[in-house]
């Protein structure tokens, strides 16, 4: 179902720079006079940025931390994402489920099947129509990350856990290449932008 609004998703590991590219999507739409909320996972609601604090900052087992994120998941469609699209607004949301898929099961082990039952409760046949994935080698994620703020519990991971992230969100592209756009970050920003706008036309058409 996503009936009339299209939904699209901003995936990549940490430090891809979405933040950058948020800021020309959002003025895009506008510029197009194109109805759109930007929303965020975790988060999007109160409980949900409740949920957020706790999720980002407390050490838990990963499967709670799987639940969690499903929990919140499940509120945000509730409230924010199909009402919107039912009212035929773009919903951008800055992460979904492939980032569950990414770092509970490509960084800490959660088994896949596990997640696809989560999914399959929590979104039925909700999918985004289109994924922008910022992809990025992990040394230069990692390099990036450590010149910003605070880093929170999953920035300060090693290494290793964000190339599993990273290789994860490939294949998940690859098993959905009509969906998936992979962005190439390390190309200069009008290059981004400009395959984010051919990317949008297409989809918003
Ligand atoms: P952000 O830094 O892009 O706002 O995302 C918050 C962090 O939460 C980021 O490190 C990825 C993580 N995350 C998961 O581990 N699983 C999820 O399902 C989601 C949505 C985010």
């Amino acid at each position: 179902m996503n009936n009339l609004g299209k939904f699209i998703t901003l995936e990549g590991v940490d430090g891809a720079g979405k933040t950058t590219h948020i800021e020309f999507i959002k003025k895009y739409l506008s510029d197009l006079d194109i109805n759109y909320v930007l929303t965020r996972e975790p988060g999007g609601t109160i409980l949900g940025e409740r949920l957020r604090e706790i999720l980002l900052h407390d050490e838990m087992n990963h499967e709670t931390e799987t639940i969690l994120m499903f929990a919140a998941r499940n509120e945000h469609i509730d409230k924010v994402i199909r009402p919107n699209l039912i009212k035929g607004n773009v919903v951008i949301s800055d992460r979904f489920t492939d980032a569950t898929y990414a770092y509970q099961a490509g960084g800490k082990g959660v088994k896949d099947e596990k997640i696809d039952i989560l999914k399959k409760w929590v979104q039925g046949s909700l999918q985004p129509n289109l994924t922008f994935l910022f992809d990025l080698s992990v040394d230069i994620s990692i390099e990036r990350l450590n010149k910003t703020r605070t880093l929170d519990k999953f920035e300060r991971e090693d290494k290793n856990f964000h190339e599993n992230i990273r290789q994860k969100y490939l294949m998940l592209a690859k098993l959905s290449p009509e969906r998936f756009c992979i962005l190439n970050s390390e190309k200069s920003i009008e290059k981004i932008q400009n395959q984010i706008k051919l990317k949008l036309d297409e989809v918003l058409r």
